[in-house]
């Protein structure tokens, strides 16, 4: 029988319900991370969980567990339910109670919960790449907080798996802010470029095992906007994010990125990259390119 977390206990998912007045569901007023799961075991827990923490402070919530219980809790579930690859989803949410824009007082309490889901890891889009599409961000300027309510990334997502692409890269008046579920970065003459870690995206835990990567093997970084104009006629484009690590970007808007394949530089972050996963969960299959 597959469990879920709820609050502090693990119960089977069908005997898992929340309420009609939680305000995750009525506002979308909580927040939410997800964790890659590799080889049983979860990969940068700690940058998932400060940034949960962090979330939910920066809207008022204050989760009623430690984070190391917290993270006691997760492993349980991935053992429980035999997880070796995938992913672990949680969310808090300010808790339930009758529906009023108004914070409810201090006696109703945030309700917490996680599931799993086994999920392979993207091969074939990191090695041979994929299309995008660019578009206007049009969401909140709180995109620093991993708040539930994704209208605007879940909207932008759809627009591109309906031009026959992956992601869609928003741009904010021409300057590119982020994907709808993935940071993007680009390479020029052998510099890589990301937006600055600020309100206008969500700081990745990927993006920075990247700029980690960058720094150990010498590969220039500035953390700086950049124009579609720079995106149209980068060398290389690449996304990152927790399910698809690394992932070159070979045509957008229906044209092509530099050789229109995986770049020299996006393919030796990737390998750097699944060193760092490797060195915390073990073993991976090599990535062939
Ligand atoms: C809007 C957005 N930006 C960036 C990311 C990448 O973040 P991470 O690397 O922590 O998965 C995500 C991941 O879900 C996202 O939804």
């Amino acid at each position: 029988m597959v469990k879920v977390l709820l609050q502090d206990q693990l119960i089977d998912r069908e005997d898992a319900k929340v309420d009609l007045e939680d305000r995750g569901y009525q506002f979308g007023d909580g927040v939410y991370e997800v964790i890659r799961i590799y080889n049983g075991k979860m990969f940068t827990t700690d940058g998932h969980l400060n940034r949960l923490f962090e979330s939910a402070s920066k809207i008022g919530i204050t989760i009623p567990f430690q984070k190391e219980i917290l993270k006691d809790l997760l492993h349980q579930l991935i053992v429980e339910n035999d997880v070796k690859l995938g992913t672990v989803y949680m969310q808090v949410t300010r808790g339930a109670s009758p529906r009023n824009h108004v914070f409810p007082d201090s006696s109703v309490k945030p309700v917490l919960t996680a599931s799993t889901r086994d999920y392979p890891r993207s091969i074939e889009i990191m090695e041979q790449g994929f299309k995008a599409i660019t578009l206007e961000d049009i969401r909140w300027l709180r995109c620093d907080i991993k708040s539930l309510n994704l209208l605007g990334n879940v909207m932008a997502k759809q627009k591109a798996i309906e031009a026959g692409c992956f992601e869609a890269i928003q741009h904010r008046s021409g300057m590119v802010t982020e994907g709808s579920t993935s940071n993007v970065s680009i390479v020029k003459d052998g510099v890589v470029f990301t937006h600055p870690a600020n309100n206008l995206i969500l700081n990745g835990i990927s993006r920075q095992v990247m700029l980690k990567t960058c720094v150990k093997s010498e590969t220039p970084y500035e953390e700086k906007p950049f124009t579609l104009e720079q995106l149209m006629n980068a060398d290389e484009v690449f996304i990152s994010g927790t399910t698809v690590e690394i992932a070159p970007v070979v045509e957008i808007d229906g044209r092509r990125i530099g050789e229109g394949k995986l770049g020299p530089i996006t393919a030796r972050l990737q390998k750097l990259f699944q060193a760092e996963i490797e060195a915390e969960c073990g073993k991976l299959q090599s990535l062939s390119v």
